[in-house]
């Protein structure tokens, strides 16, 4: 086993837990039902408590909101909704004092239409920024220049009837691409990145990372023989084609690696990270954007637990496939939900959710945890009149709406879950479990989900063997059941999870005695005879070891 790390060499961003905060949706502070930066500043003594090490902060500049953020209109300031970049330098400093890293959404592939830069692009085809985004000329019979779709329907060309070409836009067509083949735009978007490093900020998590570059002939994508796919899920026209050349261009390397440079030129003060939005499913590809030489991003996001169906093979499966396509030195990371994705409590229900959770703190390598997740929050069915998703607008009832996942964080029992006041109407509706699944009750209750969270954070942060260590599968298990070895020098700790409700026993006969540290029900820390270990239905457990040799 040549893939544990040792402490001393370790980034925070390797040891530590990602937490994802969607800020419109965290805590109201000033009681506009609209999540903001004071009402996340409130909450940085919950969030240490909890024991994360770093927020991640969905986007909070200026922007039309067509897209809830991801439509910017100015990337280096604070949208009045969240508050201004006084209350964010206020934020960064007290999530510092308190230990917290801080990490920024970076949207390099597009703009709101609203941003300077596209009006002035778009104002006239002799604008010095017209080559700022992707401007083309129309086919003879006046159509799109190819058959690129935009991933929320419809073609990806937008016709402008003042300038005469048509416009990219990869989502929505008020969210236009910018050129990245244009070194000014990398240089200005290199800008941004330094403002809010200067700003001492700690890692960005760049959004839609794959797509920055396309093809510079701007060929037509071929169609896609197989419609039907399987590691992602299904998108409509999207998947009608293969998207061999509106995404995932090869050039996409060359800007990572000279991000990375500007990155690591921070990294002599302290430690900064990148984080990329890679919806890539071949892990050979996925591990390329780490980098050659390491030389790109620290982490690119591995969307596998999202997709892989909920079954101990699969994922012991998709586990193998990550440390197989790691180059050495690439460092793992796992998502299990974010503000895209159905709620890990929706998808695989409340007793296999504190299977995801011990499964996802566990794993080699590092967790992001979407906010809710700890106390398993679960999708809000939104009624079509308060649709928010411009997704779900686009291609109504497809089950690609994400606002059930983005519904309000339940704080308490109170009207609103102590989100907002209890005067004020949320932006989106609170769930109807709230007086049960909030905060503060799960706080009281020492089996709850978040003591569960709150307990593997504690054990993770505590044991090395679990924040760096080498992972081992074992095999031979009954296949209801993901079994593998935490090791960090002689420290060993073995993870069980029962992927099933019912109870498996499983048989370890080399492996003697160990002490169960934790299991998912919180209700037993003892002895056991590994040569037959009992797990009930739907419960892992943290089993120390004793110790091995090192490795
Ligand atoms: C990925 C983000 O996670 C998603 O929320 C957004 O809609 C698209 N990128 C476009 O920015």
């Amino acid at each position: 086993m040549q893939n544990n790390l040792q402490h001393q060499q370790a980034d925070w961003w390797q040891q530590g837990v990602i937490y994802q905060i969607y800020p419109r949706s965290f805590k109201d502070n000033n009681g506009d039902g609209i999540g903001d930066l004071p009402g996340i500043i409130a909450k940085l003594d919950y969030l240490t408590w909890l024991g994360v090490d770093a927020i991640w902060l969905s986007p909070i500049y200026p922007s039309p909101m067509v897209d809830f953020g991801y439509d910017v209109s100015d990337f280096t300031s604070i949208d009045p909704i969240f508050g201004d970049l006084t209350t964010f330098d206020a934020l960064v400093a007290q999530a510092h004092h308190s230990g917290l890293k801080v990490i920024m959404d970076y949207v390099p592939n597009h703009t709101s239409d609203q941003h300077p830069w596209f009006l002035a692009s778009r104002s006239s085809r002799q604008h010095p920024k017209r080559d700022w985004y992707v401007w083309v000329e129309p086919k003879p019979d006046g159509s799109p220049p190819n058959n690129w779709l935009g991933s929320w329907g419809g073609s990806a060309w937008e016709w402008d009837a003042t300038t005469h070409q048509y416009y990219l836009h990869s989502y929505h067509k008020a969210m236009p691409d910018l050129n990245w083949r244009n070194p000014a735009v990398k240089d200005a978007m290199f800008d941004v990145v330094r403002f809010w490093f200067d700003r001492g900020v700690d890692g960005l998590r760049i959004d839609s990372a794959q797509r920055i570059m396309k093809d510079p002939h701007l060929r037509d994508n071929p169609p896609n023989p197989t419609p039907k796919v399987t590691s992602y899920k299904l998108l409509g026209d999207y998947d009608s084609q293969l998207h061999l050349y509106d995404r995932s261009h090869a050039d996409n390397h060359a800007v990572y690696r000279e991000l990375r440079q500007l990155l690591d030129s921070y990294s002599l003060q302290s430690p900064r990270v990148a984080l990329g939005e890679m919806h890539i499913f071949d892990w050979q590809e996925w591990a390329s954007y780490y980098g050659q030489q390491l030389d790109e991003l620290h982490m690119p996001l591995n969307f596998g637990l999202v997709y892989v169906p909920w079954k101990a093979s699969a994922v012991r499966q998709h586990v193998d496939a990550i440390e197989t396509a790691l180059r050495p030195g690439a460092w793992p990371n796992y998502v299990l939900a974010n503000h895209d994705e159905p709620r890990i409590t929706s998808r695989i229900g409340p007793e296999q959710a504190r299977i995801a959770l011990m499964l996802l703190l566990t794993l080699r390598g590092t967790p992001t945890l979407y906010n809710g997740d700890e106390i398993g929050m679960h999708n809000v069915e939104i009624p079509p009149q308060l649709v928010h998703d411009p997704w779900e607008k686009s291609l109504p009832g497809m089950g690609l709406g994400r606002d059930p996942e983005r519904s309000p964080m339940q704080w308490d029992a109170g009207h609103n879950a102590g989100f907002c006041p209890p005067t004020v109407k949320p932006w989106l509706p609170i769930a109807d479990d709230y007086q049960q699944v909030n905060v503060a009750a799960q706080r009281e209750d020492r089996h709850s989900m978040l003591a569960l969270t709150r307990a593997l954070l504690q054990l993770r942060r505590t044991t090395p063997a679990l924040s760096l260590g080498s992972y081992a599968p074992i095999a031979g298990v009954p296949e209801e059941c993901f079994v593998y070895v935490r090791q960090s020098g002689e420290q060993r700790r073995l993870v069980a999870l029962n992927f099933s409700g019912s109870e498996q026993h499983i048989q370890l006969s080399t492996m003697g005695n160990g002490f169960i540290r934790i299991s998912t029900h919180l209700d037993r820390e003892e002895s056991v005879d590994l040569a037959s270990l009992h797990l009930r239905s739907d419960e892992g457990c943290v089993i120390e070891l004793a110790d091995g040799q090192t490795n």
